[in-house]
């Protein structure tokens, strides 16, 4: 395990490390420069906030290396509540700054779990008339989806389980562990 950080006394144990995702965000961008290496116009890139915060900084820097140019939007998305939730409504709390018809639209998110946000997420940028939208996605838990969603990149598949670090986070904590981590049972069971 990392060492170092007054966190680390809350991690069970170490699930990605920190190299593996920085190996894994270098794959992953050049797979996207190598598709998209003629749009010259460059990406559109939607972080949706906050956890994918860390990752798209990682992304974007990566893809400066090699890939198209890209442009950065942020996005903001609540539930409505737990019975809202599994019909997968949802609330937008900040929006797109500008229009993106005809721009060729990556979602970049750190976890799809049940599906549920990027499946509407996905349904309002097409709305939106972007040309085109895909998803990249860095952790996914296959055992949680609930409605099939189109993620063409995906980082990691990982165990249901409570994780938190690289933008995941516990109750607001635990975001800026540089690795993924499944946190300690008593962490949890104190709140
Ligand atoms: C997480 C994640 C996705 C969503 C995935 O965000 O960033 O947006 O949940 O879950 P789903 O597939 O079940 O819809 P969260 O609501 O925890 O907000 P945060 O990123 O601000 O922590």
């Amino acid at each position: 395990m990392a060492q170092g950080s007054w966190y680390d006394a809350d991690i069970d144990h170490v699930i990605i490390s920190e190299e593996q995702i920085r190996e894994k965000i270098a794959e992953l961008a050049k797979e996207v420069s190598a598709d998209y290496a003629s749009a010259p116009e460059g990406l559109l890139l939607v972080c949706v906030l906050k956890g994918a915060v860390m990752f798209v900084a990682d992304f974007a820097r990566a893809l400066g290396r090699h890939g198209p140019p890209v442009e950065l939007e942020f996005m903001a998305l609540s539930s409505y509540g737990q019975a809202a939730t599994s019909s997968g409504v949802v609330r937008i709390r900040k929006d797109l700054d500008r229009e993106i018809a005809g721009r060729h639209v990556i979602v970049v998110e750190d976890i799809v779990d049940s599906g549920l946000t990027l499946s509407w997420l996905l349904r309002y940028l097409e709305s939106r008339e972007a040309a085109s939208v895909e998803v990249v996605a860095l952790f996914r838990k296959p055992d949680a989806i609930q409605v099939a969603v189109p993620v063409k990149y995906v980082g990691f598949d990982i165990p249901s389980e409570f994780v938190v670090g690289y933008g995941l986070d516990f109750a607001e904590r635990y975001r800026e562990l540089p690795y993924v981590g499944v946190l300690k049972p008593e962490v949890y069971a104190r709140s």
